[in-house]
């Protein structure tokens, strides 16, 4: 698809809950999307236990999803991922803007996350958000020498004066 429709496409982009035969359009994205990408078992044990579990469609093609668990105060985004061809028209920004009025409206006072260092790009969309770096989990992530260092992102969603 050539720039202008696929913009047009994203205008009719709709957010939607994500089913469980969702799941292997989801783990085809996932692969894609990752180097070391969750199982479908994964993604239908977040369906399982009640995560906020969400897909974006373009028509008729699954361009995307997010996973977020929301409990004790705390917002987490776990996955966030937009297909290839629809990457950089604002969709993951989609996805997190409602993630995060999402978890706001469940009443969490903070949202985190972990990102690669590496992930340039997903640490833009994250600090254009407001997240801030809180902490440094050593060795969290698989990577193709070893393992990778997760940077912890926090975001205030709700200010609690006690
Ligand atoms: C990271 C990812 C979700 C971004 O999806 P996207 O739909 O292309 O992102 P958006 O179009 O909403 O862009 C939002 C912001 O991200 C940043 N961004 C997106 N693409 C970028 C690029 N190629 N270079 C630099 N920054 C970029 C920018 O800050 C952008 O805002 P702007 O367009 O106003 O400048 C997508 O690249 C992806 O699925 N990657 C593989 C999976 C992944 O890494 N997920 C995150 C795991 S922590």
């Amino acid at each position: 698809m050539s720039s202008e429709p696929r913009r047009e496409a994203v205008t009719a982009a709709t957010l939607r809950p994500m089913h469980e035969f969702d799941v292997p359009v989801v783990a085809a994205l996932e692969r894609a999307g990752y180097q070391f990408p969750w199982s479908e078992g994964i993604f239908r044990d977040c369906l399982r236990v009640g995560y906020i579990c969400r897909v974006i469609d373009v028509g008729a093609t699954m361009a995307g999803y997010g996973i977020m668990s929301v409990g004790a105060g705390e917002a987490h985004i776990l996955n966030v991922c937009i297909r290839g061809e629809f990457r950089r028209l604002g969709l993951a920004r989609r996805m997190m803007t409602h993630l995060i009025e999402r978890a706001r409206g469940c009443g969490m006072r903070e949202a985190f996350l972990e990102v690669r260092p590496s992930n340039t790009v997903a640490s833009h969309l994250y600090a254009s958000l407001g997240f801030q770096q809180v902490g440094t989990r050593r060795g969290y992530y698989q990577a193709a020498n070893g393992r990778e260092d997760a940077a912890v992102l926090r975001l205030i969603l709700n200010f609690d004066p006690n």
